[in-house]
């Protein structure tokens, strides 16, 4: 999609152009949310969380792995109880989410903000995150996704990794990487650049990724890279002979009925339910039971006063001169113990 296709915020290049300075981090902080007034999430169970171990037993079965971006609580809740594999924090948010034309305008807090709400909700899924390592180690994250094969990138991958942080590399349509790609445009239709997309996705693993998204890609460039990778692919528009595969949450559920949106989801997403029809009907619905009065009936106004309080602050109300909100809250009582 042109939504999922550009996410280089200007935080994540500052960051990015950081990445030589990483080996300096020390993934010091566990992915485990901080606890919260309610209690807080239950502890994760490490025996149910997917790891890159659990990850490489699947792959080695040749069973695919199930990716999907999420960026919220409930999303990564919905995930979490489908038995996602892979929860990944995408920089699709800046559009899907925040409404903007690509995805470089996402800032780092925002993406910050996503990752938190994320780990809180998903118990279960590994949870990657778009490029930033601040996000990875302040956003409970387990793992990042680089974007592009750029030697500076393959660089930044193996720093990256030595630094101690999984990495998950991204090759064919690299949203982050519009401009030089003239738009969000399929990558490896001919030979010279269906052998980068290869070769890329080569030098990817040696770098020490543990996996490679292969985005827009024809299906025969994506089963040869999933033929010579030891790794891990993940397809998105990239046909059906990849390790696994991707989608974006809001695409995949069918949420954006808004003719601009209607108008970015990619041809290659299937939409998997119509949830934006249920939640406009049901928003239309609501307005319309509001606007009629209708909602909230007896049913939906669940406190209750009993008669001898409803005297007394009557009494009251007329003590303090607010003669016309006592004959407001007389008619109301009258009409909850009509409709009871
Ligand atoms: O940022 C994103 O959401 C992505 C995926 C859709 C692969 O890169």
């Amino acid at each position: 999609m042109a939504a999922l296709c550009n996410r280089f915020s200007k935080a994540c290049a500052t960051i990015t152009n950081r990445h030589f300075k990483i080996s300096t981090y020390v993934r010091s902080m566990s992915n485990v949310p901080e606890n919260t007034v309610y209690g807080g999430p239950k502890p994760q169970n490490p025996d149910q969380r997917v790891t890159l171990t659990s990850l490489r037993t699947k792959h080695r079965k040749g069973e695919a792995i199930t990716m999907v971006t999420a960026y919220d609580y409930p999303s990564a809740v919905h995930l979490d109880t489908a038995g996602i594999d892979i929860a990944l924090v995408g920089d699709s948010a800046s559009m899907v989410v925040h409404g903007h034309d690509t995805t470089l305008p996402i800032t780092l807090d925002e993406m910050l903000m996503h990752c938190r709400s994320v780990a809180r909700g998903a118990k279960r899924p590994l949870l990657a995150v778009d490029t930033a390592v601040r996000v990875l180690k302040e956003g409970g994250m387990d793992a990042i996704k680089l974007e592009g094969g750029a030697p500076s990138r393959i660089s930044a991958a193996k720093h990256i990794v030595e630094a101690g942080i999984a990495v998950m590399g991204h090759v064919g349509l690299t949203p982050q990487a519009i401009s030089v790609l003239g738009g969000f445009r399929p990558q490896g239709r001919n030979v010279l650049s269906a052998v980068k997309v290869v070769e890329t996705a080569l030098a990817l693993q040696e770098a020490g990724c543990f996996s490679v998204v292969l985005e827009c890609v024809p299906a025969p460039v994506a089963a040869a890279a999933t033929s010579v990778l030891r790794i891990p692919t993940i397809g998105i528009g990239a046909g059906p002979f990849c390790s696994g595969q991707v989608l974006v949450y809001h695409d995949l559920l069918g949420m954006m009925q808004h003719p601009h949106h209607a108008k970015v989801t990619p041809k290659f997403c299937k939409q998997f339910a119509q949830v934006g029809e249920v939640i406009n009907k049901a928003l239309s619905d609501y307005k319309q039971e509001v606007e009629n009065r209708s909602f909230p009936g007896a049913l939906h106004s669940p406190y209750k006063i009993n008669t001898t309080e409803v005297d007394g602050f009557l009494k009251e109300l007329q003590k303090m001169g607010l003669d016309e909100a006592a004959a407001a809250a007389a008619e109301a009582a009258e009409k909850v113990e009509a409709n009871r």
